[in-house]
């Protein structure tokens, strides 16, 4: 196992995700974990990630007392990257100082000896381009360390001590544009921390049907909310294969789905998944309660608390049917929300921790008491999606693009009972969006969706005035949802989306298209 300690780094997950996809398995925890987890792991390498403190700050994150005896006495390989190279140097003995000039950015940097265990035998110094975001420099080594890489403005880049087993980059290698960050974080991995590349996602996959089936009692049930994304698609799945048909789904029809998503959804769990569903048409029960309503927050606490009362409701038919309530929830939860709140496997912690508000079904109530079963909670979307390919999930169906919980409801600006709005919108996203597949360019778009705009314009259509509704068009690439860019798509493209939405449908006179990119903005617009 590499063990990643974060110290608060934006790009410490990112760490992970390039050891993964080397075949080598790897976890973080968060720097504050105590020395027994850290030990519990048992890693044969420990990678100190980089983060936004000065090592000379008061209660600076550091690594535990007797951190580097420990890795001495047990053979682990240590990797400074950054914060993590001058923690380094500064708990060893060397002299940390604020740099007079800090490298942020692309910068050079030129490799000092012919041979180092770092960048292997060279014929001559080479020089690669590395990204850097660092304020303090390493001006003293501790003894025993040798500068090996050092930057065009001549601060240390790379330090090793290879008797200790211990070396440090001051710049990012997991980033792309390090351009040869990889290949460095790979020699140091196979070449020095002798590890070797065999970690494969089937593998994970028999194991969490192994640990499903031992968490899961043979007179137990599981029950699990399906939304129609890949997350929740994929854990049931998971747990389908290993439970059978003790677990009971739920697909909640709320009345803010997309264009016919009921009956898309309910035949790929049915017909390529064998999912046992049960389909709930709560549409009237969420409207009724959404009447009248505008304000975003209350519009969004409204449907999380109908979401539960009918899963509740749900619980209670079975606890009928069954003659005993189900004690598991299933739930699609990822890797990046539970880092800080659950610590890996083998970690020596308890991995069953009762349902908290932040997750994804909305808070359940603590009195339901369930236990939860989340067979994603190691891995990341890449490999979520990957995974479901094992699972014979359509490759259409893992490649659609994320749909907030809340549904249109957050897409019809104000109260979403009025004016026909939510089938008006219905149609005009399905426009949109048949447009973009048509083009081929669904996959390069992160979430393409359109916006149901409570303000009426004046239109000209058969040579009548109209006096009628607008809707908005936002698509956006990114990578996470976090930061996000508008799509540029060609006029002649938007030009053809604007005419078949007014031509086709009824209550629309005009198209407009958002080019904001968040920041500022957010994804949706409620
Ligand atoms: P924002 O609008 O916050 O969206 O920039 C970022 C990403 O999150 C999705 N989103 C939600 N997903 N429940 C969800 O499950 C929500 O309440 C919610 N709000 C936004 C949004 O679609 C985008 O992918």
């Amino acid at each position: 196992v590499v063990l990643v300690l974060d110290f608060g780094s934006q790009y410490t997950h990112l760490i992970t995700r390039r050891i993964r996809g080397l075949s080598i398995v790897s976890f973080c925890l968060p720097a504050n974990a105590s020395f027994d987890s850290i030990k519990a792991l048992n890693p044969s390498v420990i990678i100190l990630s980089g983060g936004p403190h000065s090592v000379h700050e008061e209660g600076a994150p550091s690594v535990p007392d007797g951190f580097f005896e420990y890795a001495r006495e047990n053979k682990i390989a240590v990797l400074g990257i950054c914060y993590g190279l001058q923690l380094i140097v500064k708990v060893l003995g060397g002299e940390v100082k604020q740099a007079a000039s800090q490298e942020y950015g692309r910068m050079l940097i030129k490799t000092t000896e012919k041979s180092s265990k770092l960048y292997g035998d060279l014929e001559e110094p080479t020089e690669q381009q590395v990204w850097m975001s660092h304020g303090d420099e390493a001006v003293k080594l501790p003894e025993g360390f040798t500068v090996v890489a050092r930057s065009s403005q001549g601060n240390v880049a790379a330090i090793e001590n290879a008797s200790m087993n211990v070396y440090g980059l001051q710049y990012h290698p997991e980033v792309t544009h390090s351009e040869l960050g990889l290949e460095t974080l790979k020699r140091f991995l196979l070449d020095i921390g002798g590890i070797s590349p065999d970690w494969k996602l089937q593998d994970v996959l028999t194991e969490q049907i192994e640990l499903v089936k031992s968490m899961v009692g043979p007179d137990d049930y599981a029950i699990c909310a399906l939304s129609g994304g890949v997350d929740s698609t994929v854990a049931a799945t998971i747990v389908h294969r290993a439970i059978g048909d003790r677990l009971f789904c739920c697909f909640v029809d709320n009345g803010l789905m997309r264009y016919k998503e009921q009956e898309r959804v309910m035949e790929t769990f049915k017909s390529d998944l064998h999912l046992p569903v049960t389909c709930v048409d709560a549409t009237e029960q969420f409207l009724g309660k959404l009447k009248g309503v505008s304000d975003p927050e209350k519009k969004r606490k409204i449907i999380g608390a109908e979401f539960i009362a009918v899963f509740d409701e749900f619980s209670t038919k079975l606890e009928k049917q069954l003659g005993k309530r189900p004690a598991f929830l299933v739930q699609g939860t990822l890797y990046p929300d539970v880092i800080e709140s659950c610590p890996p496997p083998g970690s020596g912690k308890s991995h069953s921790h009762t349902i908290k508000s932040h997750h994804n079904v909305g808070g359940l109530p603590a009195e339901m008491k369930l236990k939860l079963v989340e067979p994603l909670k190691w891995l990341f979307k890449d490999e979520v999606r990957k995974l479901g390919e094992l699972l014979d999930v359509p490759s259409y169906f893992l490649k659609r693009h994320p749909f907030p919980g809340p549904g249109l409801a957050v897409r019809v600006m104000g109260d979403v009972t009025l004016d026909n709005a939510l089938d008006t919108l219905r149609l005009a996203d399905e426009i949109f969006i048949n447009c973009i597949k048509e083009a081929g360019l669904y996959d390069e778009i992160w979430q393409a969706f359109a916006v149901y705009l409570p303000v009426k314009t004046v239109g000209v259509q058969g040579d009548k005035r109209t006096h009628s509704h607008a809707i908005a068009l936002r698509a956006i690439t990114s990578q996470d949802g976090m930061t996000a860019d508008w799509y540029h798509f060609n006029t002649k493209f938007l030009a053809e989306v604007s005419s078949k939405i007014c031509n086709t449908v009824r209550g629309i006179n005009r198209v407009v298209y958002d080019i904001t990119s968040k920041p500022p903005a957010t994804v949706e617009w409620e």
